[in-house]
């Protein structure tokens, strides 16, 4: 008992020192953002985030009362999503999305009052307007997403009838608020992202939001949980990073080697520190792997009009990454604009702006490109790690399509052969690795 008390004691404590630990490093990115354009883009996408990274959001006690509906009706429908077993007959699952979908328009109707909503979010928008804090609309925009991929699917796991379907009329009560929310946080798919779907999905303690497998087991719960927590877990020990790689284009524009090389050493290992928690957590235990794909992965895609839906290369340690080392191709401004909040964005031009590898080469201190050649070799070590895990969890369903979440590979007829997704998978690793020169 006494073990038990003291282990949960040094737990807490450890967690309130992580707590104010990177509260203080958040509050000193903030001060820093006149040093230079790379940490004014860092200290941007904190204030965007809830003053925070990562993002923390708030909820439905964040916004006004005309918009406080939507956190109801999300709780009311959440338990009618996700069934335990799903029918192969496409006539029977037209039916069950059918009905879905009716139940989701009687509920917005029950709760929502339109007229209200809309004059509420044009009085948010004005840009002098307190009325709805950042962190608010951060919990708003993921939890109308997830409403819309609630409605897209109507059913978990996703179904071919539902994947088949090329476009989609949402209710008014969802298609109102999107553009407000767009506009707000710099976004432009119809559909969630990595940021509304896992990072702003969370409370302050942490747990899930908008959850998909209400009424599930115990398995499908922590396989929901991790699907997101990683992704925010990896943030917690990106932070530093981000703050070390702002550092050091600093120190190396103004030529202070020195200073450069000991920046870099750090971030080197905050990059091992952040790799090492996804190795480690990444498991069988944490994601099971029958479950990620029907529960989880599923209800993360989109397709309608050809766009894609989440994926995990929307999260922003491997873009920093990609963009702090001059990883090639970067997306087109106009595929990153569809899932990243302009701060986001921000940060990465900037970075990728910057330059630093050709900078280091242009400036010839051998030290420093070995530096950064360390860290490249980490992110490519990284890269097929993560591709040898990803692997296990392309399970056979056969109530659906091939379908990557980020990638809307979706085949007709549904009998496209099993390894297709993979060697997809593969040739974009092998076109990633070619151009980590
Ligand atoms: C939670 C467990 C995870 C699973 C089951 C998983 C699985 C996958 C799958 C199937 C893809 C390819 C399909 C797609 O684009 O949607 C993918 C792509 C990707 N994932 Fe994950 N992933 C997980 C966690 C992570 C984490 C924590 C990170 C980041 C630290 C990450 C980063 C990426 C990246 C960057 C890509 C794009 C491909 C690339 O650039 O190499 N994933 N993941």
């Amino acid at each position: 008992m006494t073990t038990l008390l003291s282990r949960l004691t040094s737990f807490f404590s450890n967690a309130t020192a992580n707590d104010d630990e990177a509260s203080y490093l958040c509050s000193q990115i903030i001060q820093d953002a006149d040093q230079h354009l790379v940490a004014s883009r860092l200290a941007e996408m904190l204030k965007n985030s809830g003053n925070a990274w990562p993002p923390k959001p708030t909820h439905a006690e964040s916004w006004p009362d005309a918009l406080k509906p939507y956190y109801t009706v999300y709780q009311r429908i959440a338990p009618f999503l996700p069934v335990h077993e799903s029918s192969l007959d496409d006539a029977e699952n037209r039916i069950l999305i059918d009905k879905s979908r009716s139940l989701f328009a009687a509920v917005l109707d029950e709760e929502v009052d339109l007229p209200d909503v809309c004059e509420t979010l044009e009085a948010c928008s004005q840009s002098d307007s307190d009325l709805m804090p950042i962190s608010g609309w951060l919990g708003f925009y993921s939890c109308i997403a997830s409403l819309r991929h609630g409605y897209r699917w109507g059913i978990l796991p996703v179904v071919r009838e539902a994947q088949n379907e090329k476009s989609l009329q949402f209710p008014h009560e969802l298609d109102i608020p999107w553009p407000y929310i767009q506009r707000r946080l710099g976004i432009t798919s119809p559909g969630g992202s990595m940021s509304s779907n896992s990072y702003y999905n969370f409370d302050a303690n942490r747990n899930i939001v908008y959850p998909i497998t209400a009424g599930l087991s115990e398995e499908h719960n922590r396989t929901e949980l991790w699907n997101s927590l990683l992704f925010v877990e990896i943030e917690d020990k990106a932070l530093p990073l981000y703050r070390h790689i702002s550092k050091a284009v600093q120190f190396l524009e103004n030529d202070d080697i020195p200073s450069t090389i000991s920046t870099l050493q750090k971030a080197n290992d905050d990059c091992k520190a952040a790799f090492k928690h996804f190795y480690e957590n990444m498991n069988d235990f944490n994601l099971v792997p029958s479950i990620w794909l029907p529960y989880c992965q599923g209800f993360q895609g989109w397709t309608l009009e050809g766009i894609n839906g989440v994926s995990g290369g929307q999260n922003m340690l491997i873009r920093t990454l990609d963009s702090f080392l001059g990883v090639r191709p970067w997306p087109t401004e106009e595929e990153e604009a569809l899932h990243l909040p302009l701060a986001q964005r921000n940060w990465l031009n900037s970075l990728r702006k910057f330059d630093i590898r050709e900078v280091a080469n242009q400036k010839g201190n051998e030290e420093v490109i070995k530096l950064l050649d360390h860290m490249v070799s980490q992110l490519r070590l990284w890269r097929m790690g993560h591709m040898r895990k990803m692997q296990r969890y392309q399970v056979h369903r056969p109530e659906r399509n091939k379908m990557t979440a980020g990638k809307s590979l979706v085949r007709d007829g549904g009998v496209a052969d099993d390894g297709a997704m993979v060697n997809h998978l593969k040739e974009m690793l092998s076109v990633r690795l070619r151009e980590t020169k």
